[in-house]
């Protein structure tokens, strides 16, 4: 199956997102708009890049009560956001609502373990015993969300692994944290090259800074484009 890249608009306004997307043209054609860009510039963001032909996916990860899930999730499927973030977290009937309101053209991934937390973390917001294992965690929530009906989850290349192992094509996997081979690994903490997460059984790779940091952005592009292929 062939692995789709979405480059993270992580900026934070309109004129700077649609500044690199017209500047990357046909190099990518699916974004991701998440709370900073969602927050700063509204609905209008997802409809220019629409009106552009890009896909579009709406990281908002979304954790409230099934009625307000479905509101949101329906908002974003409305203004033409083909995927989309919940926290499984959020419990069975949260995520099914959020799979009734995407509808068949947006597909709703769902949140397992933040990356940013560690098995400390977790065991104190969630009142569990030390030692936790998070890779358990991250299966149980991948469980859950594949029964609700989820198009797929959103995991490190670290978990891909295990995680396409037991469900296949019955979660489309999101692998954020890509970096080329020879790259600093800025702030992410397990890093994958395209190529390793594709390997690994990612749908789609999220690609932030290994592009919009990069000298030459486009150049920088087209070696993601490269190593998928
Ligand atoms: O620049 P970098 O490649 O680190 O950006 C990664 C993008 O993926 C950011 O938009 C970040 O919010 C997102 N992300 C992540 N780690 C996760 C989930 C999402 O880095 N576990």
């Amino acid at each position: 199956m062939r692995t789709t890249p979405i480059l993270a608009l992580d900026v934070p306004a309109a004129a700077d997102a649609i500044e690199l997307v017209d500047y990357l043209g046909d190099r990518c054609r699916f974004y991701k708009v998440g709370s900073e860009l969602f927050t700063a510039a509204g609905p209008g963001i997802v409809r220019e890049l629409r009106a552009r032909g890009c896909d579009v996916f709406l990281d908002l990860k979304f954790h409230d009560i099934p009625n307000t899930v479905t509101g949101g999730v329906r908002a974003a499927a409305a203004v033409g956001a083909r995927l989309v973030t919940v926290h499984a977290t959020g419990g069975r009937a949260m995520l099914e609502a959020a799979v009734q309101a995407a509808g068949a053209d947006c597909g709703v991934l769902a949140v397992t373990v933040l990356t940013s937390l560690n098995a400390g973390e977790v065991a104190a917001v969630w009142g569990r015993g030390s030692p936790l294992d998070l890779s358990a965690e991250v299966m149980r929530l991948a469980e859950l969300s594949a029964s609700a009906g989820a198009h797929g989850l959103v995991c490190s290349g670290l978990e891909a692994p295990a995680v396409h192992g037991r469900f296949g094509d019955k979660l489309a996997l999101l692998v954020p944290g890509v970096r080329a081979a020879d790259a600093t690994a800025h702030d992410q903490a397990r890093v994958i090259t395209p190529a390793g997460a594709a390997a690994a059984g990612a749908r789609y790779v999220v690609i932030g800074r290994m592009v919009t940091a990069a000298a030459d952005r486009r150049a920088a592009m087209e070696r993601v484009l490269e190593d998928l292929a």
